[in-house]
């Protein structure tokens, strides 16, 4: 078998990349050990930045999106038993988000490879990047009982923080930076109409609460939790009763309940793997950074990988030129650091930590009374939550 782009991983990164290469009349194939079902089994953020909504659009797969997604100009800051809105298209001069689960958006995007009949192997064990340190670079995975060789130009390594491609890269060539948070997310996904027509970011002694939505009629909501939860230890009366007592008693009050469907806990850590380019092997997305989901980083943060890796990768072939190749890792790290630094100060700002101490705690109050009374202070966290220039 062979290809020009090999795509490790069939999450947004690797379906994102694969389109776009496609539509640009670049051969590729990509290669995930789950099944589709279990791709799109899992629960992540969904709110998609104007650069991640316009190459949706420029992949072709756009549609859903904007006949779904919601699109919102601003979101709300809860502490102290008060909203402050954030005006985000007033302070950034027009911008917006899309609330856009990311489940659907990977399914648009899986459901167009399908129907295009571009290759993609389901399943598939053992997939592991070869020989990208020289000039014929080569995936071997095993399907059916069989193995197979896969030659190509170039792998894509979009297989997310578990997957083979970095642990494949020599551990002197790679430098890894690390935060762990000492709590969780504990989040659920109920039929019941969202509290309030945009997000709601809660801070509140008792921690962190998030008010999201999947649609009008399906809410998404998270409170902070002490990692060593269990979720077998949070009813549904439970998780209710916890999150109205970390918002303010307008939200509180008019909080509609119900069944949950879906209910997890995620860990929280910020992380960078440098550079993001090994050869003829390329990271993207997860596998290369992970943020905590505060800023809702996490998949925009794959689409401008996808953004400049596709360009760099177009110019390569149409072009015979390897400078967007040549400028990926560093394109791509100077956004991806200016993201995790948002995230990490949005997760910081909102959060009760464990050790932290009175002097933190006023540190906290001053940053939330700072921005709720400085249009600068707001148009910083503004520009950085409605994305970034790629
Ligand atoms: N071999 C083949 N496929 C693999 C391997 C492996 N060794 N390891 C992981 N994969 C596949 C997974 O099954 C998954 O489908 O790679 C894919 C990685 O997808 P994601 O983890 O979603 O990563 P990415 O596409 O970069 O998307 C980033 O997803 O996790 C969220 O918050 C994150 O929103 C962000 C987005
Ligand atoms: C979500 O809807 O799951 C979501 C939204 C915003 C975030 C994190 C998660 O910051």
């Amino acid at each position: 078998m062979r290809t020009q782009i090999a795509i490790i991983g069939s999450g947004p990164s690797g379906l994102l990349l694969g389109q776009l290469l496609s539509n640009a009349g670049i051969d590729n194939v990509i290669l995930d050990r789950s099944s589709k079902d279990h791709i799109l089994g899992r629960v992540r953020a969904g709110v998609l930045e104007e650069g991640t909504v316009g190459l949706m659009d420029r992949a072709g797969v756009g549609a859903r999106m904007h006949a779904e997604g919601l699109p919102h100009d601003g979101f709300s800051l809860a502490f102290d038993g008060r909203d402050h809105r954030i005006d985000l298209t007033d302070l950034t001069g027009g911008k917006r988000v899309m609330v856009y689960g990311q489940t659907e958006l990977t399914r648009d995007l899986m459901e167009r490879r399908a129907a295009d009949g571009t290759p993609a192997v389901y399943e598939a064990a053992n997939v592991m990047p070869q020989g990208f340190d020289g000039a014929t670079p080569f995936i071997t995975f095993e399907k059916d009982g069989a193995t197979h060789h896969l030659d190509c130009d170039f792998i894509a390594g979009c297989d997310g923080f578990h997957g083979a491609s970095r642990k494949a890269v020599p551990t002197g060539a790679i430098r890894t930076f690390e935060r762990i948070y000492p709590f969780g997310w504990l989040g659920i996904l109920a039929e019941v109409p969202p509290v309030s027509d945009e997000l709601v970011y809660a801070n509140h002694p008792r921690g962190f609460a998030l008010c999201s939505m999947r649609s009008k009629t399906r809410s998404r909501y998270y409170v902070q939790c002490a990692l060593d939860e269990k979720i077998e230890a949070w009813s549904d009366e439970r998780f209710w009763d916890e999150l109205r007592r970390r918002l303010p008693a307008h939200h509180a009050e008019a909080m509609v309940t119900g069944p949950s469907f879906e209910k997890s806990i995620a860990p929280l850590r910020s992380f960078v793997a440098e550079p993001m380019r090994f050869g003829r092997l390329f990271l993207v997305g997860d596998a290369a950074h992970i943020v905590p989901p505060t800023g809702a980083k996490g998949l925009n943060l794959a689409a401008s990988d996808v953004h400049y890796l596709y360009s760099g990768l177009a110019e390569y072939y149409h072009d015979r030129s390897n400078a967007g190749i040549d400028a990926y890792s560093e394109r791509a790290l100077s956004r991806v650091w200016k993201a995790v630094r948002f995230s990490w100060w949005m997760t910081t700002m909102l959060h009760r930590f464990p050790d932290s101490g009175d002097f933190d705690q006023k540190i906290q109050e001053a940053e939330l009374d700072y921005l709720t009374h400085s249009r600068a202070a707001e148009t910083v966290l503004a520009e950085n939550y409605v994305g970034l220039p790629y």
